[in-house]
């Protein structure tokens, strides 16, 4: 059989993000910090045990103990053979397995989209500095030279060929075709697609750019150009602003969704860091579901008139399938004629704070909703209201919020419903918690160690020498994260096959409640008793063999030296 390279595995699993897999596969929610959750695929279960930690790269049922890394995942859900989980994930990341030789060039492809467009990126931004009306018609719209260097925002010249001209050649005119910034004349050659506009780089989430938005200056139409769906850039999926969202937010308590490219600029020029719009469509479940992977609340915006009503409308729609515990969407309607760009200019950061926090919930909107739609006063028509409103929060998933919401029905309609049954039972405390005990400062290390390899980079020192079951194993483990860059679930993989993979296992999934501030000092802590231990026990060593027999200078001078430098 011929064995796939080890490093190989390596590099697959550093390419693969965890949580886009399981979520393409099982629907994640966002949690705490970097875990989702969602009710485990490999058991029955109603309430949601099973986690998986964006950190580790590493998944971990409480309920029936189901965890691995990516390649596990893949193994146990599509019930793959190892190399054929291999092979489905190099064909996922668009690396070519080593022993044969084919497709690797898709991310290579990739690869040289995104560097061209930001290239192209820079070209637009040195471009800007060079025109004064680009800079004209930013001053006028309030956008400080800070946020349009931020934002990386640039200008296209006017004339048909800049692009062609600065960047075209051999290699580059597929690529560039590709990404859309080229486009193909009927008669023959190639134009720009951007010219004499605004130039707003898309980033995706992870900062990479993957396409443009460009506004005309002044009037004309279209008002704004958007890259085509290439390769690179589904309209879809991304949402302009998140990158920065999630940049300038350690943790992403809401996010409010608005319309347009300068609505999230100047909320975030004015410390509203949160705001993320769509790209010319409307927004999708997709891009729902990845914005509840960031954050557990969503604050749709929209203009007071009736067109933002219809539009909130469709957007209840697209989030209703979604609304699970833990998540809260509400809507936010704007005075008529007003975007977000706009009112934040008349108003302060605190006005418009206040608006979000008044904007109202998503069960209040949707009766409201309905209720608009049909006449309550008579009984035809509240029939029609039960109904319409019925078959809307049937399609929520089981959750408290459904029975909340049938509750609510029956009492505005005034009748009764058989509602749901209360829920069987609610979990309680995850057993590996509850039967924690106070570990040894060896196994603490290497629980942290396998949790947070990274913290291999903070001990500076060499390691003691001890002659403890498992400190062996601890060294290897050290040194390992020491000299590569690892993640739990490389580590798992590391691993794999070998006697301690259990217990590496088990470290990996043991909770503990040491917060995320604490763990250096307790694994410098729990470094520095192994220390301490292996000096007691080299002085004991000593002493007993000089109460036999008269130690050598060395020994001697070692032994006092010990003496003097313990560690208390
Ligand atoms: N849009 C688009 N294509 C258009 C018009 C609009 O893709 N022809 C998208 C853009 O993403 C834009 C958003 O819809 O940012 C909102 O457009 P609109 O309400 O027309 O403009 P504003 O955002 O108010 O733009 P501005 O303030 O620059 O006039
Ligand atoms: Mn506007």
């Amino acid at each position: 059989m011929e064995q796939i390279p080890r490093e190989f595995i390596q590099q697959l699993l550093e390419r693969v993000e965890i949580v886009d897999l399981i979520d393409a596969r099982v629907p994640l929610r966002k949690k705490s910090g970097n875990n989702y959750f969602a009710c485990c695929p490999f058991h029955n279960e109603k309430s949601a045990s099973f986690s998986v930690s964006q950190n580790k790269q590493f998944y971990h049922c409480f309920g029936c103990g189901a965890h691995g890394n990516a390649i596990d995942f893949l193994m146990n859900h599509e019930h793959l053979t190892f190399p054929e989980t291999i092979e489905s994930l190099a064909k996922l990341t668009g690396m070519e397995i080593p022993r044969e030789k084919k497709s690797a060039h898709k991310s290579i492809s990739h690869q040289s989209l995104y560097d061209l467009l930001t290239q192209i990126t820079q070209f637009y931004q040195t471009q800007l500095r060079q025109s004064p009306i680009a800079i004209q018609y930013l001053k006028k719209r309030g956008i400080s030279g800070e946020i349009a260097k931020e934002f990386c925002l640039g200008y296209a010249p006017p004339g048909w060929d800049n692009i062609r001209q600065t960047f075209g050649n051999a290699t580059t005119l597929q690529p560039l075709l590709d990404c859309g910034m080229l486009i193909k004349k009927e008669e023959g050659g190639y134009y720009d697609r951007f010219r004499e506009r605004i130039m707003f780089p898309i980033h995706d989430k992870r900062g990479r750019i993957i396409g443009f938005g460009g506004r005309i200056l002044e009037t004309g139409e279209p008002k704004y150009l958007n890259s085509p769906e290439t390769p690179v850039f589904q309209k879809g999926h991304e949402l302009y602003g998140l990158y920065y969202a999630l940049r300038a937010n350690r943790q992403l308590t809401r996010v409010i969704i608005v319309e347009g490219y300068m609505d999230v600029i100047a909320l975030f020029q004015q410390g509203i860091t949160y705001a993320v719009a769509t790209m010319g469509t409307a927004t999708t479940a997709n891009h729902l579901q990845r914005l509840f992977r960031h954050t557990s609340e969503i604050i749709f915006c929209f203009d007071g008139d009736q067109a933002g009503r219809t539009a909130g409308w469709r957007a209840l729609q697209q989030v209703f399938p979604l609304m699970r515990d833990g998540i809260q969407v509400r809507f936010l309607f704007l005075p008529d004629g007003e975007d977000p760009d706009s009112l934040i200019r008349k108003e302060s950061k605190e006005q418009f704070e206040q608006r979000i926090q008044q904007a109202v919930s998503l069960s209040h909107f949707f009766f409201q909703a309905l209720a608009n739609q049909t006449d309550l006063t008579h009984m035809d028509g509240r029939a029609r209201y039960v109904k319409l409103a019925n078959d809307f929060i049937h399609q929520l998933p089981d959750s408290f919020f459904k029975k909340m919401m049938q509750e609510e029905l029956s009492k505005k309609a005034g009748i009764h419903l058989d509602s749901l049954q209360p829920r069987a039972h609610t979990k309680t405390l995850n057993p590996v918690l509850t039967k924690a005990k106070p570990p040894s400062p060896l196994r603490l290390a290497m629980m942290l160690l396998v949790q947070y390899p990274e913290l291999a980079q903070c001990y500076h020192e060499p390691l003691p020498q001890l002659e403890l079951k498992g400190f062996d194993l601890f060294c290897e483990l050290f040194n390992l994260a020491k000299q590569h860059r690892l993640t739990t679930g490389s580590i798992l993989e590391h691993w794999r096959g070998r006697e301690e993979e259990k217990l590496i296992v088990k470290l990996a999934q043991l909770e503990h409640m040491i917060p995320q501030g604490g763990v250096e000092n307790e694994f410098l802590g729990a470094l520095k008793q192994l220390n301490k231990l292996a000096q007691t026990l080299i002085i004991e060593r000593l002493l007993a063999k000089a109460s036999q027999q008269e130690l050598s200078s060395e020994e001697k001078s070692h032994l006092n030296q010990l003496i003097s430098t313990k560690i208390v």
